[in-house]
């Protein structure tokens, strides 16, 4: 018998005997699966006083489980919930994936309508909060601690890309999906999680329409998902790293306020080191940087297919490999559009996943039906 055709007979019971069918889910699909009660009783009732936080996906709370370990307990919203067996596969490929530089998955909650993911709690919140956050942090950022960052999240993408099977496209690299741990050790939180939205959630629009400085031309403009849009992503955060700012800045003058184009005018003018945080108050190396500054803009190359593996830019980084210095021209979405983000009522939504380039033989997690997104390309007016 299949583990699905065991499974379609027991999910279907799930209301009558929880206690049962979790353990016989959990070890169908070796995920830990918790109870309701358990969680509730680990977050206070989901107290507002534990929530830290709250995404597209819906809301996170700190909780303590059984034993004493913290988790971040993540309740997915009305609009993101699956059948059991779906959410199962989906979670199943997710809690498999190990890494240091990746947020682990301690399990879930399938209870009735709940859909609740269970992460391990990492102590010193998101690079958006802290690095990003407009001195609401009092942690310190050196040059060492920022190349740590810039490595580990590296890693944590080329083992996503190209050693995990099937391959896991992250689709969000941005700053608030990257979390510190106590040492500052990064770890990339919410892969795999674009797969578990219905196609008619709006959740991916929501995210777009603030992040639209991480999404690569080709996936903002013709919906193509290859991991070469997430090594877009990685460019632009590698460039929030060293500079210290955010990608967009509308309180800066003209030409400066978008950070890539910024990056690229100063790399004509041969002055990039500009570009580094002055918060570091001189005291980096002043060729590295401008050596993860060029390799930010590798990856941000108009043409996928230009743009380095991920498991190159690690070698770059950490001198493995010479960084090229045949830099073309980043994509910059402003270069020729307006972009508006609408939900989808009434109109289908255009991603596709498609292969292109060097990844044709890309068939990675987000290979299969990922019509959740919602930029719809009739409304990009495009400007000339
Ligand atoms: N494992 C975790 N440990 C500690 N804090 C976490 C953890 N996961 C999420 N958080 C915190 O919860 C908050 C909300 O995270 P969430 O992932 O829901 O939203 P987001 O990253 O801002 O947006 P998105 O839904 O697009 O990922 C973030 O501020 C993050 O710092
Ligand atoms: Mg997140």
């Amino acid at each position: 018998m299949s583990c699905f055709s065991f499974l379609s007979r027991r999910a279907s019971r799930l209301p009558r005997h929880p206690a049962e069918v979790d353990e016989e889910l959990s070890s169908a699909y070796n995920i830990h699966i918790y109870t309701y009660k358990e969680l509730r009783n680990a977050t206070d009732d989901f107290s507002p006083s534990n929530k830290i936080g709250e995404g597209g996906f819906g809301s996170v709370y700190k909780g303590r489980l059984k034993g004493g370990v913290f988790a971040a307990i993540k309740v997915l919203s009305a609009g993101s919930k699956q059948g059991v067996r779906e959410f199962l596969t989906e979670i199943n490929v997710i809690s498999s994936v190990e890494h240091e530089n990746l947020v682990q998955l301690y399990g879930c909650c399938v209870e009735g309508d709940h859909r609740i993911l269970v992460y391990n709690y990492v102590e010193n919140n998101s690079l958006s909060q802290t690095l990003l956050g407009c001195g609401h942090s009092s942690l310190q950022f050196s040059w060492r601690t920022r190349t740590k960052i810039c490595i580990g999240i590296a890693r944590g993408l080329a083992f996503l890309h190209e050693e995990v099977r099937p391959h896991i496209i992250h689709r969000d690299i941005k700053a608030s999906n990257i979390l510190l741990d106590k040492d500052l050790s990064p770890k990339i939180a919410d892969f795999g999680l674009a797969k578990l939205m219905p196609p008619n959630a709006t959740h991916v629009s929501t995210r777009v329409a603030g992040t639209i400085g991480y999404l690569a031309p080709e996936y903002a403009i013709r919906g193509q998902v290859t991991r070469k849009a997430d090594i877009y992503s990685f460019g632009v955060l590698m460039l929030e790293i060293v500079s210290g700012r955010c990608n967009r800045n509308s309180k800066l003058p003209i030409g400066e306020q978008d950070l890539l184009e910024r990056t690229w005018g100063l790399y004509e003018r041969a002055e990039l080191v500009m570009l580094v945080d002055t918060a570091m108050d001189g005291d980096f190396d002043a060729e590295e940087a401008c050596k993860f500054l060029k390799i930010s803009l590798l990856c941000t190359q108009d043409a996928p297919k230009l743009r380095p593996s991920m498991s190159t830019v690690v070698k770059m980084l950490t001198g493995e490999v010479a960084v090229n210095d045949d830099i073309t021209k980043p994509g910059l979405i402003s270069d020729f559009m307006d972009l508006k983000v609408r939900s989808n009522d009434d109109k289908p939504s255009t991603y596709n996943t498609v292969s292109s380039g060097s990844d044709q033989n890309d068939h990675s997690m987000s290979s299969g039906n990922t019509s959740c997104a919602t930029i719809t390309f009739t409304d990009i007016s495009y400007r000339s």
